[in-house]
């Protein structure tokens, strides 16, 4: 039989009212027209507003909003004064609250529509103690004008920059340093890269801080050649204007000729003082280099490392912390542990650091093998010494490869540290068909302001333990 073709009800240009419904993972408020799915962004679930519709497709439309006519009691003034303008940030004109509401069933939402699990309980929610001037690290485009020069993020959906000031979900200093690199660009004629000519040299600034120690380390991404000396003084003189113990260690630059949209490059080179930051957290004294991957939230992070070590209490054996970065959670849980932990990561750098981490806390109980988590677990299949994984994938999650030699090697416990709840739940519903179930779920804001958000699950053995959430 022939499918009737669904008519979409609205035209590009049509302006009407419209009640916000929900909030959909994009972080844009949901409405429905006669049926049919409208984004209208900027809004939040118990807004009326007057929009006009500029795209439709065959299963949604999107609005833009020309006025607000009644205001929900979600909604609050965003501290930002670019926030509708920037596209870093998704949830500022909601209430810290409600963002905690929307994050909660992000995940549940998740893990019944793409993992067929129904928890039998309530994900515990973790918010931010500190929900603004927690994030580490910045990584500012920049881009030339006849009008000046822009630094900052890219708009939503676009690589247009959005100059800023004052980002308010970054530490203080960093939007200091931003502003003083700024001025030594500006004042010495720095070339900057331009992506549509694929011309220029200054690709992207990163300004990577520790809230604890006070290190600061800059990172200036750029084509292939060489700064003005002049250039690299004047960033390392801004030392000379910081207060309160702020202190810029390093200055490196991280070549990437790629017509790409991937920010690092492979090549590092070192210009000024040394290439990474000491950072400290629950205990231990970080080696964090340019490049190696580190959680933008310092303080949430102490609760992310606290939250593995509680699921994995009582464990004897060896663990291993597979796409383990620097080592934060392998060296954290050696800290207070006598099992073996073994971390497995691809990136040599990051490896580096954990080694040398390692040495200067004095773990002995912790090693670290280089390469890829598919490479290395496929060497533990048949043993039975491994009581424990932890799994912390990028945002893709962990391949078929992965998954299946996990499911070989059948540790007692898996903890699953995950940014993104879709391939959380992709994940988990592998490894939940027969041998594991969900024994605890705790989402922790590690971004606030943002629709992102960590999940950590603890997984046990079907034997072990009574069925809970498939
Ligand atoms: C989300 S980060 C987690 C890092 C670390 N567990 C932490 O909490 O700081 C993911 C890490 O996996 C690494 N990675 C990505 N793919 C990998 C793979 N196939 N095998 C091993 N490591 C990988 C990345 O370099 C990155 O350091």
């Amino acid at each position: 039989m022939a499918k009737v073709k669904f008519k979409i009800p609205v035209k590009c240009g049509e302006k009407f009212e419209l009640s916000v419904e929900d909030i959909a993972s994009s972080g844009d408020g949901i409405s429905h027209y006669k049926g049919y799915t409208l984004f209208v962004p900027q809004t939040v679930k118990g807004d009326m507003v007057f929009v006009e519709v500029i795209k439709t497709t065959p299963r949604f439309g999107v609005t833009r909003l020309i006025k607000l006519i009644t205001h929900s009691a979600d909604r609050t003034e965003p501290e930002c004064p670019i926030y509708f303008e920037c596209g870093g940030c998704q949830l500022q004109h909601i209430k810290y609250d409600e963002q905690m509401e929307f994050k909660k069933k992000a995940v549940k939402d998740s893990l019944e529509r793409i993992g067929k699990i129904k928890l039998e309980f309530k994900p515990e929610i973790i918010p931010a103690r500190q929900p603004f001037f927690y994030r580490n690290k910045g990584i500012f485009s920049l881009k030339r004008t006849r009008k000046g020069l822009k630094v900052g993020f890219f708009a939503k959906g676009t690589h247009n920059v959005v100059d800023i000031k004052d980002c308010p979900v970054l530490l203080e200093p960093i939007n200091k340093i931003k502003e003083a690199i700024r001025r030594s660009i500006e004042n010495k004629n720095v070339s900057v890269y331009n992506e549509l000519h694929h011309k220029g040299f200054l690709r992207s600034l990163i300004i990577r801080q520790s809230a604890k120690t006070k290190e600061i380390l800059i990172g200036l991404v750029t084509t292939e050649g060489n700064f003005d000396s002049s250039v690299i003084q004047d960033i390392a003189e801004i030392n000379n204007t910081l207060k309160g113990n702020y202190k810029i260690v390093g200055i490196v630059q991280n070549i990437n000729s790629l017509k790409t949209n991937i920010i690092l490059g492979t090549e590092n080179r070192l210009l000024w003082g040394r290439d990474y930051l000491n950072e400290s957290l629950g205990g231990i004294n970080y080696q964090l280099s340019l490049t190696s991957f580190f959680q933008i939230n310092p303080y949430q992070t102490e609760t992310l490392l606290k939250t593995v070590e509680e699921m994995l209490t009582g464990v004897k054996g060896t663990i291993l912390d597979t796409y383990s970065g620097i080592g934060s959670i392998s060296l954290y849980l050696a800290k207070n542990s006598v099992s073996p932990i073994i971390g497995i990561e691809e990136n040599e750098v990051a490896i580096e650091d954990a080694k040398k981490s390692a040495e200067r806390n004095g773990i002995k109980n912790c090693s670290f093998l280089a390469g890829t988590t598919e490479k290395h677990l496929k060497n533990f299949e048949g043993s039975s010494d491994t009581k424990a994984i932890i799994l912390d994938p990028p945002r893709k999650g962990c391949s078929e490869e992965v998954l299946n030699s996990v499911l070989k090697i059948k540790p007692e416990r898996i903890v699953y540290v995950s940014c993104n709840p879709s391939t959380l739940s992709r994940d988990l519903n592998k490894l939940c068909q027969e041998v594991y179930c969900i024994k605890d779920v705790k989402v922790i804001d590690m971004f606030p302001q943002t629709v992102h958000m960590e999940t950590v699950v603890l997984l046990e053995k079907r034997e072990i333990n009574k069925k809970i959430g498939r």
